[in-house]
This record gives structure tokens, C-alpha cells and sequence, in this order.
């Protein structure tokens, strides 16, 4: 059952915040209002009316809904132009999101470059419940951070940088285990090669660990079936019953990487 609304709304700001990743405020009271961290809606970029692109939301606040991005293609050009009072046509609340155990304190996160598109709106969420934040935040260079001062103000941050530009020199995988034992549940999102680097390693041993899958995605609703991969327990929709999946659900060595 899809609960997600159709909504055209307004942009109220539209800033880039790092080099080829903006920040986009839109209002959406709708949407916000039903919102949970870890879903995304589906946008519509200018005149590509058949494929709207599935984007995280990555801040909630008083009706209105934020989404970081990286532009890269036609679509999220198109996404990064577009200026204060224009109006973007988008659906969602879409997907299942992350869930936090009412018995864990502490929740580490980790965020692989864009992933931490999702894990704001997680850290902000969790903050707000009393939960204490580690956040593991990789990213390839200094100029790739995303914003201390865009971060929650009550959550402790380690940074990693491929180079060592800024923060630990390295890869937040290699970090990861000195973060375990104080974990009692962990988040993450990144790229498909970060997971799998875990799940090669055995990193997470055997602690309870949520992830967001990308996949390429279609109708982004359950319509299309574009965004199946194989789980333990049969063929699941990223789109549906994702993007959300626990890590040890997921049968890594047949997910395509994109
Ligand atoms: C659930 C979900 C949440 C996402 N959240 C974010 C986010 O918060 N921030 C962000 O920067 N990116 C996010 N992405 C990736 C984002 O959707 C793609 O980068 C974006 O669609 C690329 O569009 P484009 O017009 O720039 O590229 P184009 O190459 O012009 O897109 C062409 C087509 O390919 C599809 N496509 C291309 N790359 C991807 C991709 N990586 N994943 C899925 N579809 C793709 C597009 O939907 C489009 O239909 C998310 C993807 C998914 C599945
Ligand atoms: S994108 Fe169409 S079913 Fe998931």
C-alpha cells in the first residue's frame, strides 16, 4: 500500500554546499509531515516527464522537506538550476526507511560521500529521542565534507578522507571496528563497494546493521519490478520494500554494483 502524495511545490532555497552537491529546501508540508528518515521521493527534473529521480530526503523541518545531491546527469543539472519560488513536481514519502530499537542508546552511523543524504534526517530524528550518535563520515577529499556546521550539534563526528586531506587518512571501513563494541545498532549508507567491503571483511560482527541500497529505479512505486535484487528471503523491490534492508538480508555476492 503506497501512502505517497503527489505534490508540486515550491523551492525556497537552492545552495551548493560543496563542490557539485547543492542543498535544496523545498516546501512540501504534505510530505513532510508523513516523512521517516531513510525514504525518498521521486522528482521530476524539467521536461523528463517518463523518469523522475528517486532522491533521499535529508532534512525535515516545519513542513518543509530538504534533498542533497550530486549533479551529475540531465536530471539532477536540471535539479541544481533551478532558483528560489520555482516549482518542482515531486512523490513521496516513498520506500521503507530506517528503524531505531527503543532499546538502543547508542547508534553509530556511517557515511559513505553522499550517503550521508538519508543519515542526517536519521541523526536529527535520533538526537530528538535521546540517542547518542556516532558518525562515521568518508568522504574522498577535505572539500568533499560535508559541513560540520550543517551537522547536529549533540552527535560526535570522525572523519575519513581517501587522501587524508582532512580527518583520518582512509576509508570508513578501516575505522569501523574501533567504533563496534560501544554500538547497539549501526546505519549506514554509501556506495555498493563500501558494503561489500564489509561484508568481506565481516566487519559488523554480527551487530544489527540497516543500510540504504541505490539501485537504478523506474516508477520508484512497486510498478516497474526495475529494481529487484535477491534477498534471503526471495526477490525483494529496493523501491518497495527497500531502500532500507538489513545488511545480513541482503545476498551480496549477487547485487550488481551501478
Ligand atoms: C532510493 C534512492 C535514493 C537516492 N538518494 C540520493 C540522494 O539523496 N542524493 C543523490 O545525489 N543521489 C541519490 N540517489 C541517486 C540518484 O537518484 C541518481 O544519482 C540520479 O537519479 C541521477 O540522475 P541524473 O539525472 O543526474 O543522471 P542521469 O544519468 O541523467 O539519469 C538517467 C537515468 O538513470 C537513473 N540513474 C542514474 N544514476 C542512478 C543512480 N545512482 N541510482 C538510481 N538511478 C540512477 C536516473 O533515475 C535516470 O532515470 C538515490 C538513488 C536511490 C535509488
Ligand atoms: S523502480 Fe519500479 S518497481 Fe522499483
Amino acid at each position: 500500500m503506497i501512502n505517497a502524495k503527489h505534490s508540486i511545490c515550491n523551492v525556497i532555497s537552492n545552495k551548493e554546499i560543496m563542490p557539485g552537491v547543492f542543498l535544496t529546501w523545498i516546501e512540501a508540508p504534505d510530505i513532510a509531515a508523513s516523512a521517516k528518515p531513510g525514504q525518498f521521493i521521486m522528482m521530476q527534473c524539467g521536461d523528463d516527464t517518463l523518469l523522475r529521480r528517486p532522491i533521499s530526503i535529508h532534512r525535515v523541518d516545519a513542513g518543509n522537506l530538504a534533498v542533497l545531491y550530486a549533479k551529475l546527469g540531465r536530471g539532477t543539472q536540471w535539479l541544481s538550476k533551478q532558483k528560489e519560488q520555482a516549482l518542482i513536481d515531486i512523490l513521496g514519502p516513498l520506500g521503507n526507511g530506517y528503524s531505531i530499537r527503543h532499546d538502543a542508546e547508542n547508534l553509530l552511523l556511517i557515511a559513505g560521500g553522499m550517503g550521508i543524504a538519508p543519515l542526517m534526517f536519521l541523526a536529527e530524528s535520533a538526537t530528538s529521542k535521546g540517542k547518542n550518535i556516532t558518525l562515521l563520515l568518508g568522504a574522498q577529499k577535505a572539500e568533499m565534507v560535508f559541513p560540520a556546521n550543517l551537522l547536529p550539534v549533540d552527535i560526535k563526528s570522525i572523519v575519513t578522507t581517501d587522501d587524508g586531506s582532512m580527518g583520518i587518512k582512509g576509508r570508513t571501513t578501516d575505522i569501523l571496528l574501533d567504533y563496534l563494541d560501544e554500538a547497539d545498532q549501526i546505519f549506514a549508507c554509501g556506495p555498493t563497494p563500501m558494503y561489500r567491503t564489509i561484508y568481506k571483511n565481516n566487519l559488523l560482527k554480527n551487530k544489527p546493521c540497516q543500510i540504504s541500497l541505490e539501485v537504478r529505479m523506474a516508477c520508484g512505486m512497486g510498478a516497474c519490478y526495475g529494481c529487484t535484487i535477491k534477498a534471503r528471503q526471495g526477490l525483494k523491490q529496493v523501491c518497495h520494500d527497500g531502500p532500507v534492508f538489513d545488511f545480513d538480508d541482503v545476498i551480496w555476492d549477487e547485487l550488481v554494483d551501478i
